[in-house]
């Protein structure tokens, strides 16, 4: 195994275990509860945060936005993902991911709502490659600078709520003291063009900015969730990013269904990982490898996981301002994928209001 200190998180699970497998992220779905969940039961090698938006963490009054970046050490390595379109903002919301302590950076520029894109955010960077490749520099500056002492206090747009919300946060998550020689990678998630493949004209502009890692989803912009994934164009991408910038993790995303699927996409198509999405909605077993997976379902009532996490949830959103069981109610909709009478007990769960009465449902239909 050719392994070296020197290699951050991502070269070392690809030196350690062949192909690197990680949950991707999803707004609206990938909060910590979900996430928890899947890497408990799922043992993928990474998890992303969904995605929150750097002018919104600098200029907002409300501090809920933080909640998106908290984590626990189970998590890690636990890569927190940001979007936006200024500069400044990336490079101090980088200072204080930095303080949270996450492992990675991601910079988001593959999504394609309109509320974030036809703003010039997320896969709309793919328009203005100046602009992404200031970005990645404001969000590479921010993190070398708070290892060289930068303080949060020192970033304009950072407010004294948020700061203390920040100091409130680590008394509740195990956060490690934040160590100043541990300084969190920068990675790009993308998409393959605006409404064509663009990689040979795109990707350099990733090439030459030294990321750990860049994750490309094999769909443009307009095709939003349309179509297929193209894993041709991945594969072409692979080899431009290989070429240009070797030391650069890159990983293919879309469609992708379960751990040997992903295995093909890194044997085929010369990705050195995947990234899962949808099909971990209420399935945290399709990261693990066919005769793990077997014995999971054996070991495992998926329904008693499904109140495990409706728990998880209440617990950690409980006694927040604005709370809702509403963004639950999809998760345990999710978990009866498959089983007998499906329709009916999906029907109950999405009315539940809380996890005892998702206790009840399920105890009413003997599934726990
Ligand atoms: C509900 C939902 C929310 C998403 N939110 C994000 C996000 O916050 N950041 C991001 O980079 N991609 C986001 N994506 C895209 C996924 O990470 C992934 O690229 C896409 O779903 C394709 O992978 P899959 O076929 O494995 O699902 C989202 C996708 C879905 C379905």
């Amino acid at each position: 195994m050719v392994y070296n200190t020197l290699m951050n998180f991502w070269q070392r699970i690809k030196a350690e275990k062949g192909m690197i497998l990680a949950l991707s992220p999803m707004d609206g779905v990938s909060d910590y509860p979900f996430r928890s969940i899947s890497k408990k039961y799922g043992q993928m090698d990474l998890v992303f945060t969904e995605f929150a938006n750097v002018e919104g963490v600098c200029l907002s009054k409300s501090t809920q936005i933080l909640n998106h970046f908290d984590f626990d050490q189970a998590q890690r390595p636990l890569i927190a993902q940001i979007f936006g379109k200024t500069p400044k903002y990336f490079k101090q919301v980088a200072v204080l991911l930095c303080e949270m302590g996450v492992d990675g950076i991601d910079i988001n520029m593959g999504c394609p709502a309109p509320t974030v894109s036809s703003h010039g955010s997320g896969a709309g960077l793919i328009r203005t490659p100046d602009l992404a490749r200031e970005i990645i520099q404001s969000v590479q500056d921010g993190v070398r600078e708070w290892g060289e002492g930068l303080l949060l206090e020192n970033c304009p747009d950072i407010s004294s709520q948020t700061i203390t919300a920040l100091r409130d946060k680590k008394k509740f998550f195990a956060l490690t003291e934040a160590d100043r020689q541990k300084l969190p990678t920068v990675s790009v998630k993308t998409r393959i063009g605006i409404a064509q493949d663009e990689v040979e004209n795109w990707l350099p502009n990733l090439t030459q900015m030294n990321l750990a890692a860049i994750s490309l989803h094999g769909r443009t912009l307009k095709q939003s969730y349309s179509g297929l994934s193209n894993w041709e164009v991945i594969a072409k991408a692979a080899a431009i990013v290989k070429q240009n910038s070797p030391n650069t993790i890159f990983l293919g995303n879309g469609d992708v269904f379960d751990y040997e699927q992903a295995k093909q996409k890194v044997t085929d198509h010369g990705v050195d990982g995947v990234l899962i999405g949808r099909a971990s909605f209420g399935r945290p077993f399709v990261f693990l490898p066919q005769d793990k997976r077997t014995e999971f379902l054996k070991a495992h009532n998926l329904f008693a996981i499904a109140l495990e996490h409706a728990k998880l949830y209440e617990e950690t959103y409980g006694q927040k301002e604005r709370y809702s069981f509403l963004p639950m109610r999809k998760h345990l909709a999710w978990y009866t994928k498959g089983v007998e009478q499906a329709a009916l007990i999906r029907s109950e769960l999405v009315r539940s209001n809380s996890a005892a009465e998702v206790e009840e449902i399920l105890k009413k239909h003997q599934l726990i």
